[in-house]
């Protein structure tokens, strides 16, 4: 059984998502064993508590640069022995020390389809406004395998969303929310715990079920 170890720094839809997945049996192969938040207060943190899951605080405040918490987060996560890290809305980059320690095995959700709108400064709210901005009539959400380029890591999932007439950032977020985030990131979570992601250079092939 794997080891899950969930980063948030907001709300935690994602690791909603997640937490129900498990619920539902829908991750075999893995456990949520800890949830780690950057900022007090996250309400992520209340959904750890009411699944019974330990929570951790690790303020980006406290550390002088993005390295040093990384530093101390990998700590963390190495002492509680995680298997799997999963950046479900964390927004601190992490820096290469994690990646060395993690080698294709952090999972990132980022809510466009990359490689468009992604990238240094495209996070939450921003991604949408952009997309809008661009006039794109898809968007989407993509799950992705954490390298030391920001968003630049392998593909594990992609899913498209159609952007509406009258969308504002708010809406399009929240549809892509629920009908790409909620969806591959759990699956994308559940496949790598079956050891059914193979990573070749960039390209990551999802193995059938034995
Ligand atoms: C999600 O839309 C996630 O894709 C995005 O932040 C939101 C967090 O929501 N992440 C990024 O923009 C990372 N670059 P949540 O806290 O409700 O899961």
């Amino acid at each position: 059984m794997k080891k899950i170890a969930v980063l948030v720094s907001g709300g935690g839809t994602n690791l909603q998502a997640l937490l129900d997945a498990e619920r539902r049996g829908e991750i075999p192969g893995g456990k949520i064993t800890a949830v780690i938040s950057s900022c007090d207060g996250a309400y992520a943190l209340e959904r750890a508590k009411n699944a019974g899951v330990p929570g951790y605080v690790i303020r980006r405040k406290d550390y002088t640069s993005n390295q040093a918490m990384t530093v101390a987060l990998t700590q963390k996560l190495q002492q509680l022995g995680i298997d799997l890290v999963v950046l479900a809305g964390f927004m601190t980059i992490l820096t290469q020390e994690m990646v060395k320690a993690y080698p294709n095995a952090i999972i990132n959700v980022h809510p466009a389809l990359i490689p468009s709108f992604c990238g240094e400064g495209f996070y939450g709210l921003h991604v949408h406004e952009k997309a809008l901005e661009y006039g794109v009539k898809t968007s989407g959400a993509t799950v992705h395998f954490v390298s030391e380029e920001c968003d630049g890591g392998p593909i594990i999932l992609q899913k498209a969303v159609d952007v509406l007439e009258g969308d504002t950032p708010e809406t399009l977020q929240r549809r892509i929310m629920e009908q790409a985030e909620w969806v591959i990131m759990p699956k994308a979570v559940a496949l790598f715990c079956e050891d059914r992601l193979k990573v070749e250079g960039r390209i990551v092939h999802i193995l059938e079920k034995e």
